[in-house]
């Protein structure tokens, strides 16, 4: 095929034969070599329908030149998926020389990234080693897609615990959130956040030590003191409530400490009679300087 020609009428023949199913590499690799590069593009872009056990090989090595050409690369990078099923070793290698020969290039790094579905971290390694430059465009965009990933693993992650938790949050539900809220933001003139809040988050025997006696006021939460003029009444203990057992305080600790914003370690229930075994001759609420005092 000569290069020069009726480009509109060779593309639409390229296309013609391959949605006949009749297109093959001898047909494509003359588009390889034209200088006309909408040409090769499209030559590339129809790479997958052809590849074989028998030519994957002859086809990485066509390809190989065509990387000189930065508006090509990323072309070659959104095929190699199809070199990949053959030949996953050599398909990686010439991924990352890719990468490596145009870190900054953002339409060849996203090329490349949608090629790499679970080994992100690997190539981010690898890359790592060639170069330290951090402030690479490629390194850049895997940082973020790494991020993302980790980002909806740890959602993922949530969402299962909550479930585990659903006693909790159905206790939670009866017992807390008139005051606190079911957004655990608080109640205007009721309660403090639980949301976000050091005393949720922290030590947890403190925290046992807080709903199985209770606690008056002032208090500070996240950097706010609740005074009496705020807050006029204060939190009772459900430690003497015979109808909740150890495992049930537990679950209601461990759904507050993991609720909306907070990733806290969950309670057990030997925890929660632990402490109150260690504070069985108390009686009445706490208030924040005894809490201070306490030790574990
Ligand atoms: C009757 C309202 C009320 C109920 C019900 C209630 N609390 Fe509270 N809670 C308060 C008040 C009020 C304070 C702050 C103390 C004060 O101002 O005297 C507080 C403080 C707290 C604190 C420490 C401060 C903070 O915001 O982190 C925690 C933890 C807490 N409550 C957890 C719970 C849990 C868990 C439940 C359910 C088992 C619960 N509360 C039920 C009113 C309530």
């Amino acid at each position: 095929m000569k290069s020069g020609g009726n480009e509109t009428g060779l593309i639409h023949t390229l296309w013609t034969l391959e949605g006949l199913y009749a297109l093959e590499w001898n047909d494509l690799k003359p588009f390889l070599q034209s200088n006309n590069e909408v040409l090769v593009a499209q030559a590339l872009t129809a790479i997958p329908s052809v590849v074989t056990r028998a030519n994957h090989a002859a086809i990485l090595e066509a390809l190989k030149p065509l990387a000189a050409n930065v508006k090509l690369a990323p072309y070659l990078a959104y095929l190699l998926p199809a070199i990949h099923a053959f030949a996953p070793g050599a398909a990686g290698e010439f991924l990352l020389e890719l990468a490596k020969q145009y870190p900054n290039d953002a339409y060849v790094a996203d090329a490349v990234i949608s090629n790499l579905h679970k080994r992100e971290a690997d190539f981010l390694e690898q890359l790592n080693r060639w170069n330290t430059d951090t402030t690479l465009v490629i390194k850049k965009h895997l940082e973020e897609v790494l991020q993302d990933i980790r980002e909806k693993e740890q959602a993922r992650l949530k969402k299962e615990l909550l479930k585990e938790l659903s006693r909790g949050r159905e206790l939670f539900k009866n017992i807390c959130q008139t005051c606190h809220g079911a957004d655990g933001k608080g109640i205007r003139s009721m309660a403090p956040p639980l949301n976000r809040s050091e005393w949720v988050t922290g030590d947890k025997n403190r925290l046992a030590a807080i709903v199985l006696f209770g606690l008056t006021g002032p208090i500070e939460v996240n950097g706010h003191v609740y005074d009496q003029k705020e807050i006029a009444g204060e939190m009772p203990g459900i430690g003497n409530n015979d109808a909740l057992s150890d495992g049930d305080v537990a679950q209601i600790l461990s759904f507050v400490r993991n609720a909306w914003n907070n990733n806290a370690g969950l309670v057990s229930a030997e925890d929660v009679a632990r402490v109150r075994e260690k504070l069985k001759d108390r009686e009445g609420a706490f208030t924040v300087e005894e809490l201070q005092k306490l030790s574990f």
